[in-house]
């Protein structure tokens, strides 16, 4: 299959190339396009033949249920039994943008979208192409992150390329997704409002919308089944082995030295931020293959730099990446699950 291309700018929405991006949409077809978190691989959420090929695209597991993104609030309505006061808070603070709700489904939604659970999880993106899009559309659209099954999500229009060109009817390429790691999924369809995945809206930002908000307690144990089917699944994998150095900065900074001075050469890389670089040796190894990912004054950048990274590895023949750890507190929640998860619990 022909896999076409449209290149715009966010700020500079080519209409025209939209609206030939969205009939392909209604046609049926599955289309790469730019969200604020990551690439999201679109289909109409209300045919069944079209999510199909999503699944076959990225070879997916088709246990794996998606999300169904809107344009607008009122468009939840028609997909959900019922909308509790919580979830109205956070639509009203938190939409357009990273925050999916887990919701009771209504009828309509099919079964290949929730994979036969009793409920959906619907978000709004803010990027204005992916709003733009749903809107010409004129239909809820499902779509997983735009990357084959098992590698890191893609930030890139290129990402999505290199994963999926041949295999899908078309990529938007609206520039680089800025927050860099996925929406965070929480579960208000029952008791306690539960954070499924940690992501773009941080826990303590919804706690001071609405109260207490648990984690699922088996998200960080990769040996429980997750209440969010999709976590269960190795993810975000590089081609190398990834290990993460804990420590407080000192112990990073001694761990890496005498890994780096044991190292075979030719086959390690290092991805760490500015402050731990400035700790380490001047002369750091010119074989090491290193990835400075960012001040930790700036958790934002370093997050949104994560998934390049694990993907620029790809290309640099290493055969092992040691990875610093962060804080797990805002931000650092959704890094971290992502670190953990790409190092398969390796530490
Ligand atoms: O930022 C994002 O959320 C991106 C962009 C494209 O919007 N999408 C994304 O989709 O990350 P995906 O398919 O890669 O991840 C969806 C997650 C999975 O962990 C899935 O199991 C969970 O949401 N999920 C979907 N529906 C669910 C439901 N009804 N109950 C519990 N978890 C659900
Ligand atoms: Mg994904």
């Amino acid at each position: 299959m022909h896999t076409k291309i449209w290149r715009m700018a966010p700020q500079e929405l080519d209409i025209k190339m939209l609206q030939e991006a969205a009939q392909l949409l209604k046609e049926g077809e599955v289309i790469g396009f730019p969200t604020e978190t990551v690439y999201g691989l679109g289909a109409d959420a209300l045919n069944p033949e079209g999510v199909k090929k999503i699944f076959a695209a990225k070879g997916r597991p088709m246990d794996n249920p998606l999300i169904v993104h809107v344009c607008s609030q009122n468009q939840v309505e028609g997909l959900v039994e019922s909308i509790p006061p919580e979830a109205v808070r956070l639509m009203k603070k938190f939409w357009p943008g990273p925050l999916t709700l887990v919701l009771p489904k209504a009828g309509i939604i099919p079964d290949i979208i929730t994979a036969g659970l009793e409920t959906v999880a619907v978000r709004m993106p803010s990027h204005p192409v992916a709003l733009r899009l749903i809107e010409l559309a004129g239909i809820p659209v499902a779509a997983p992150s735009a990357n084959k099954s098992g590698k890191p999500s893609p930030t890139t229009a290129e990402h999505v390329w290199q994963d999926l060109q041949g295999k899908i009817a078309g990529i938007i390429d609206g520039g680089r997704a800025g927050v860099g790691v996925e929406s965070t999924v929480l579960d208000l369809s029952c008791g306690t409002p539960t954070i499924l995945r940690p992501g773009g809206i941080t826990r303590e930002q919804l706690e001071a919308e609405i109260g207490q908000v648990n984690l699922d307690t088996n998200l960080n144990d990769i040996n429980a089944a997750p209440r969010s089917p999709g976590m269960k699944y190795t993810h975000y994998s590089p081609d190398a082995d990834l290990i993460i150095v804990q420590g407080n900065d000192y112990e990073i900074k001694e761990k890496l030295s005498k890994i780096l001075l044991d190292r075979e050469p030719e086959s390690v890389g290092v991805m760490i931020s500015q402050e731990i670089h400035k700790l380490m040796d001047k002369d750091f190894p010119v074989d090491v293959k290193l990835k400075i990912m960012g001040t930790r004054q700036n958790m934002e950048e370093i997050t949104s730099n994560l998934f390049d990274t694990l993907r620029w590895f790809d290309h640099q023949n290493v055969s092992v990446i040691y990875a610093e750890s962060f804080p797990q507190d805002h931000i650092g929640a959704a890094l971290m699950n992502r670190l953990y998860k790409a190092a398969g619990g390796k530490i």
